[in-house]
């Protein structure tokens, strides 16, 4: 806990969006709100791989009911910071959702494509409804038109890194500051110290 907190300490001149606290607060509401919606269907939640793992066990945890999960891979953003028009299925989803009410969860809405893509390629299994449930909505004109039914944060169009995709380890939120590059481009693997301005 005491890596957290001096993570945190240091970050904090960076822009922290999110504290784990808020975060894991959030997750309750809304499992509140899709519980009260959901009441007498048959649940299954289809987590996008790999960015929405950790939001996803913290939702299934934050449930006092019975619930599947399951997840599909695709591949639509790649290592560059905008969204590639493509997207390509890489693991399908493995259980039966015939009739069922689906849950796809994923970290982020930004352009749409990706959700987009995955709400269009579910109902080749007739599932009785797909609903979208995002931890960060980017509040930016979609490329496709994709609505969220559960929110989490609606945030400005930044590029955000810890507890989702990128940083996974850290349990906060925090957007990178004008000018900053990801870690994905700065070749640098020595975790968050990348942004610590020691290291500037
Ligand atoms: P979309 O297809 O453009 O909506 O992109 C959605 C995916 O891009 C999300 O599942 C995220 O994994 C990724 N993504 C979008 N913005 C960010 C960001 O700011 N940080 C990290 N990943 C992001
Ligand atoms: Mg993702």
């Amino acid at each position: 806990m005491a890596d957290v907190e001096a993570n945190m300490k240091i970050d904090d001149r960076r822009k922290i969006l999110f504290t784990p606290q808020r975060i894991q607060k959030r997750i309750r509401e809304m499992v509140t709100r899709i519980e009260a919606d959901q009441q007498g269907k048959e649940l299954v939640l289809v987590a996008v791989l790999k960015g929405s793992v950790l939001f996803l066990a913290d939702l299934v945890r934050a449930f006092s009911r019975q619930l599947a999960f399951d997840f599909i891979g695709v591949s639509s953003y790649g290592s560059s910071l905008a969204s590639l028009g493509v997207v390509t299925l890489e693991k399908e989803i493995s259980s039966d959702i015939r009739g069922k009410s689906v849950l796809l969860v994923d970290d982020i809405l930004d352009t749409g494509r990706t959700l987009g893509w995955i709400k269009e390629h579910l109902r080749r299994f007739s599932p009785q409804e797909v609903k979208i449930c995002v931890l960060l909505e980017k509040q930016r004109p979609r490329v496709i038109e994709v609505q969220a039914d559960y929110i989490g944060f609606r945030i400005p169009d930044v590029f955000v890194y810890g507890y989702e995709d990128k940083f996974r380890h850290l349990p906060y939120i925090a957007s990178l500051r004008e000018g900053e590059k990801p870690p994905a481009l700065t070749g640098r693997r020595k975790g968050w110290r990348v942004w610590g301005r020691s290291t500037r």
